[in-house]
Protein backbone atom coordinates (compact mmCIF):
# COMPACT_ATOMS: atom_id res chain seq x y z
CA UNK A 1 0.00 0.00 0.00
CA UNK A 2 1.46 3.39 -1.37
CA UNK A 3 1.08 5.81 1.84
CA UNK A 4 1.93 9.27 0.63
CA UNK A 5 -0.36 11.62 0.91
CA UNK A 6 -0.86 15.62 0.46
CA UNK A 7 -2.13 17.29 3.30
CA UNK A 8 -2.29 20.76 1.60
CA UNK A 9 -4.21 19.42 -1.43
CA UNK A 10 -6.75 17.56 0.71
CA UNK A 11 -7.61 20.49 3.04
CA UNK A 12 -8.03 22.74 0.18
CA UNK A 13 -9.62 20.16 -2.73
CA UNK A 14 -11.56 18.46 -0.11
CA UNK A 15 -10.26 15.43 -2.19
CA UNK A 16 -7.28 13.64 -2.76
CA UNK A 17 -6.80 10.86 -5.72
CA UNK A 18 -4.26 8.33 -4.86
CA UNK A 19 -3.21 6.37 -7.88
CA UNK A 20 -2.24 2.50 -7.56
CA UNK A 21 -2.75 2.86 -3.72
CA UNK A 22 -3.29 -1.35 -3.29
CA UNK A 23 -0.96 -3.00 -5.50
CA UNK A 24 -1.88 -6.18 -7.71
CA UNK A 25 -1.69 -8.81 -5.25
CA UNK A 26 -3.81 -6.78 -2.50
CA UNK A 27 -6.40 -5.56 -4.68
CA UNK A 28 -6.75 -9.14 -6.22
CA UNK A 29 -7.14 -10.61 -2.52
CA UNK A 30 -9.48 -7.18 -1.83
CA UNK A 31 -11.24 -8.55 -5.05
CA UNK A 32 -11.98 -12.29 -3.96
CA UNK A 33 -13.28 -11.06 -0.26
CA UNK A 34 -15.80 -8.58 -1.72
CA UNK A 35 -17.22 -11.25 -4.53
CA UNK A 36 -17.96 -13.37 -1.48
CA UNK A 37 -19.30 -10.71 0.65
CA UNK A 38 -21.47 -9.06 -2.17
CA UNK A 39 -23.12 -13.19 -2.50
CA UNK A 40 -23.54 -13.54 0.55
CA UNK A 41 -27.28 -13.41 1.48
CA UNK A 42 -26.96 -14.89 5.26
CA UNK A 43 -26.86 -11.59 8.25
CA UNK A 44 -23.53 -12.08 9.98
CA UNK A 45 -22.27 -10.33 13.64
CA UNK A 46 -19.91 -8.72 10.18
CA UNK A 47 -22.01 -8.29 7.17
CA UNK A 48 -25.82 -6.80 6.78
CA UNK A 49 -27.18 -6.72 3.52
CA UNK A 50 -28.47 -3.40 1.80
CA UNK A 51 -31.79 -2.77 0.24
CA UNK A 52 -30.34 -1.46 -3.04
CA UNK A 53 -31.63 -1.17 -6.80
CA UNK A 54 -30.65 -2.74 -9.36
CA UNK A 55 -27.22 -4.13 -8.35
CA UNK A 56 -25.93 -5.31 -5.34
CA UNK A 57 -25.39 -3.47 -1.63
CA UNK A 58 -23.78 -5.10 1.89
CA UNK A 59 -22.62 -3.26 4.78
CA UNK A 60 -19.14 -4.54 6.81
CA UNK A 61 -18.98 -3.62 10.19
CA UNK A 62 -15.26 -3.36 10.94
CA UNK A 63 -14.81 -4.37 14.25
CA UNK A 64 -16.29 -7.86 13.62
CA UNK A 65 -14.08 -8.20 10.29
CA UNK A 66 -11.73 -11.39 11.05
CA UNK A 67 -8.58 -9.54 11.87
CA UNK A 68 -6.39 -11.35 8.95
CA UNK A 69 -9.02 -10.48 6.41
CA UNK A 70 -7.52 -7.66 4.00
CA UNK A 71 -10.59 -5.90 4.40
CA UNK A 72 -9.76 -5.28 7.86
CA UNK A 73 -6.48 -4.86 7.04
CA UNK A 74 -6.98 -2.30 4.40
CA UNK A 75 -9.68 -0.19 6.18
CA UNK A 76 -8.01 -0.16 10.00
CA UNK A 77 -4.35 1.00 8.17
CA UNK A 78 -2.08 3.16 10.01
CA UNK A 79 -2.43 5.09 6.97
CA UNK A 80 -6.33 5.45 6.76
CA UNK A 81 -6.20 6.85 10.43
CA UNK A 82 -2.77 9.04 10.11
CA UNK A 83 -5.18 11.03 7.56
CA UNK A 84 -8.05 10.78 9.66
CA UNK A 85 -5.84 12.24 12.64
CA UNK A 86 -4.33 14.97 10.05
CA UNK A 87 -7.35 16.10 8.17
CA UNK A 88 -10.35 16.41 11.19
CA UNK A 89 -8.33 17.30 13.69
CA UNK A 90 -10.15 15.84 16.42
CA UNK A 91 -11.86 12.61 17.87
CA UNK A 92 -13.26 10.36 15.24
CA UNK A 93 -15.00 7.22 15.14
CA UNK A 94 -13.16 4.97 12.70
CA UNK A 95 -14.38 3.22 9.76
CA UNK A 96 -16.82 1.58 11.65
CA UNK A 97 -19.14 0.82 8.68
CA UNK A 98 -17.34 -0.40 5.53
CA UNK A 99 -20.19 -0.08 2.66
CA UNK A 100 -19.67 -3.03 -0.77
CA UNK A 101 -21.77 -1.65 -3.74
CA UNK A 102 -22.08 -3.19 -7.47
CA UNK A 103 -23.70 -0.63 -9.54
CA UNK A 104 -24.95 -1.87 -13.25
CA UNK A 105 -26.96 -0.11 -16.24
CA UNK A 106 -29.97 -0.10 -14.18
CA UNK A 107 -28.43 1.05 -10.78
CA UNK A 108 -30.59 3.78 -9.58
CA UNK A 109 -30.30 5.37 -6.53
CA UNK A 110 -29.97 9.26 -4.80
CA UNK A 111 -26.41 9.21 -4.66
CA UNK A 112 -26.32 9.56 -8.41
CA UNK A 113 -27.33 13.08 -7.72
CA UNK A 114 -24.79 15.91 -7.05
CA UNK A 115 -25.04 16.30 -3.32
CA UNK A 116 -23.15 16.31 0.00
CA UNK A 117 -24.16 13.78 2.42
CA UNK A 118 -26.42 14.78 5.38
CA UNK A 119 -23.98 13.53 8.11
CA UNK A 120 -20.44 14.47 7.03
CA UNK A 121 -17.99 11.73 6.60
CA UNK A 122 -14.56 11.66 5.49
CA UNK A 123 -15.07 8.43 2.98
CA UNK A 124 -12.03 6.24 1.75
CA UNK A 125 -13.11 4.92 -1.77
CA UNK A 126 -11.48 2.14 -3.33
CA UNK A 127 -12.23 1.13 -7.04
CA UNK A 128 -12.03 -2.64 -6.96
CA UNK A 129 -12.03 -2.88 -11.10
CA UNK A 130 -10.71 -0.53 -13.62
CA UNK A 131 -13.29 2.55 -13.65
CA UNK A 132 -13.92 5.02 -16.12
CA UNK A 133 -17.27 7.40 -16.99
CA UNK A 134 -18.39 4.28 -19.10
CA UNK A 135 -18.93 2.11 -15.91
CA UNK A 136 -19.82 4.89 -13.54
CA UNK A 137 -16.60 6.79 -12.54
CA UNK A 138 -17.31 8.71 -8.97
CA UNK A 139 -17.41 13.02 -10.37
CA UNK A 140 -17.28 15.52 -7.63
CA UNK A 141 -16.33 19.06 -7.79
CA UNK A 142 -13.16 19.97 -5.40
CA UNK A 143 -13.48 23.17 -3.14
CA UNK A 144 -17.05 23.06 -2.67
CA UNK A 145 -16.58 21.94 1.00
CA UNK A 146 -16.11 25.18 1.88
CA UNK A 147 -19.26 26.39 1.06
CA UNK A 148 -21.25 23.37 2.67
CA UNK A 149 -19.23 24.19 5.62
CA UNK A 150 -20.87 27.57 6.00
CA UNK A 151 -24.28 25.75 5.43
CA UNK A 152 -24.03 24.23 8.09
CA UNK A 153 -23.39 26.49 9.97
CA UNK A 154 -26.47 28.91 9.10
CA UNK A 155 -28.97 25.80 8.09
CA UNK A 156 -28.12 22.82 10.51
CA UNK A 157 -31.68 22.59 11.35
CA UNK A 158 -32.48 22.21 7.52
CA UNK A 159 -30.01 19.30 7.11
CA UNK A 160 -31.46 16.62 8.51
CA UNK A 161 -32.72 13.07 6.88
CA UNK A 162 -36.35 13.25 5.29
CA UNK A 163 -34.86 16.69 4.01
CA UNK A 164 -32.72 15.39 1.61
CA UNK A 165 -33.87 18.00 -1.26
CA UNK A 166 -31.43 20.66 0.70
CA UNK A 167 -28.65 19.01 0.04
CA UNK A 168 -29.53 19.14 -3.46
CA UNK A 169 -29.39 22.36 -3.69
CA UNK A 170 -26.06 23.62 -4.25
CA UNK A 171 -24.53 26.66 -5.75
CA UNK A 172 -22.41 26.13 -9.27
CA UNK A 173 -19.90 28.83 -8.41
CA UNK A 174 -16.55 26.07 -7.99
CA UNK A 175 -17.53 24.58 -11.58
CA UNK A 176 -18.93 21.35 -12.91
CA UNK A 177 -18.46 17.85 -11.27
CA UNK A 178 -15.32 16.28 -12.33
CA UNK A 179 -15.45 12.49 -13.02
CA UNK A 180 -12.23 10.53 -11.42
CA UNK A 181 -11.47 7.54 -13.57
CA UNK A 182 -8.81 5.10 -12.23
CA UNK A 183 -7.39 1.98 -12.40
CA UNK A 184 -8.22 -1.13 -9.79
CA UNK A 185 -6.85 -0.02 -6.61
CA UNK A 186 -6.99 3.48 -6.35
CA UNK A 187 -7.70 5.16 -3.72
CA UNK A 188 -10.29 8.49 -3.45
CA UNK A 189 -10.36 9.99 0.02
CA UNK A 190 -12.60 12.24 0.56
CA UNK A 191 -14.61 14.93 3.04
CA UNK A 192 -18.60 14.24 1.82
CA UNK A 193 -19.32 18.21 2.50
CA UNK A 194 -17.68 18.28 -1.51
CA UNK A 195 -20.40 18.24 -3.56
CA UNK A 196 -20.21 14.69 -5.59
CA UNK A 197 -22.25 11.75 -7.55
CA UNK A 198 -22.00 8.61 -8.03
CA UNK A 199 -21.74 8.13 -12.04
CA UNK A 200 -24.46 5.97 -13.81
CA UNK A 201 -22.89 2.75 -15.38
CA UNK A 202 -23.81 3.11 -19.14
CA UNK A 203 -21.52 -0.67 -19.85
CA UNK A 204 -20.77 -3.18 -17.68
CA UNK A 205 -20.39 -2.66 -14.08
CA UNK A 206 -18.31 -0.84 -11.28
CA UNK A 207 -17.47 -2.00 -7.84
CA UNK A 208 -16.26 0.14 -4.72
CA UNK A 209 -15.42 -0.77 -1.12
CA UNK A 210 -15.51 2.42 1.01
CA UNK A 211 -14.93 2.99 4.93
CA UNK A 212 -16.91 5.92 6.20
CA UNK A 213 -15.27 7.96 9.10
CA UNK A 214 -16.85 10.90 11.08
CA UNK A 215 -16.34 12.87 14.13
CA UNK A 216 -17.51 12.22 17.49
CA UNK A 217 -18.72 16.06 17.86
CA UNK A 218 -20.91 15.46 14.42
CA UNK A 219 -22.34 12.38 15.61
CA UNK A 220 -23.19 14.18 18.59
CA UNK A 221 -24.12 16.90 17.45
CA UNK A 222 -26.70 14.95 15.02
CA UNK A 223 -27.95 12.87 17.44
CA UNK A 224 -29.28 16.30 19.13
CA UNK A 225 -30.60 17.57 15.90
CA UNK A 226 -33.16 14.55 14.99
CA UNK A 227 -34.08 14.59 18.89
CA UNK A 228 -35.13 18.45 18.47
CA UNK A 229 -36.51 18.27 15.25
CA UNK A 230 -38.92 15.00 16.93
CA UNK A 231 -41.27 17.81 18.87
CA UNK A 232 -40.91 19.68 16.16
CA UNK A 233 -42.33 17.31 13.50
CA UNK A 234 -45.23 16.37 15.60
CA UNK A 235 -46.22 19.73 15.76
CA UNK A 236 -46.47 20.43 12.20
CA UNK A 237 -48.49 17.05 11.89
CA UNK A 238 -50.82 18.41 14.25
CA UNK A 239 -50.93 21.61 12.74
CA UNK A 240 -51.33 20.17 9.08
CA UNK A 241 -54.40 17.99 10.69
CA UNK A 242 -56.11 20.66 12.14
CA UNK A 243 -55.58 23.28 8.74
FE1 LIG B 1 -22.91 10.90 -0.80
Amino acid sequence: MNNIFNLDELNQQGVLVVDGYLNRKEISALNAEFEQFIHSDIETAYLKKLDYSAGKGRKLFLRNLDAKSMSYRVFSSDFFKEVADAYLLEEFDFNKEIFLVEDISTSEHVAQQLHYDIARTLKFFIYLEDTTVENGAFCCVPGSQKWTSKMRENHSYEILPGNREFTRKLTDEFGEAIPIEGKAGTLIIFDTDVFHKAGKVSKGRRRVMRGHTRTLRSIQERKKLIQDQQPLSILSRIKKYFN
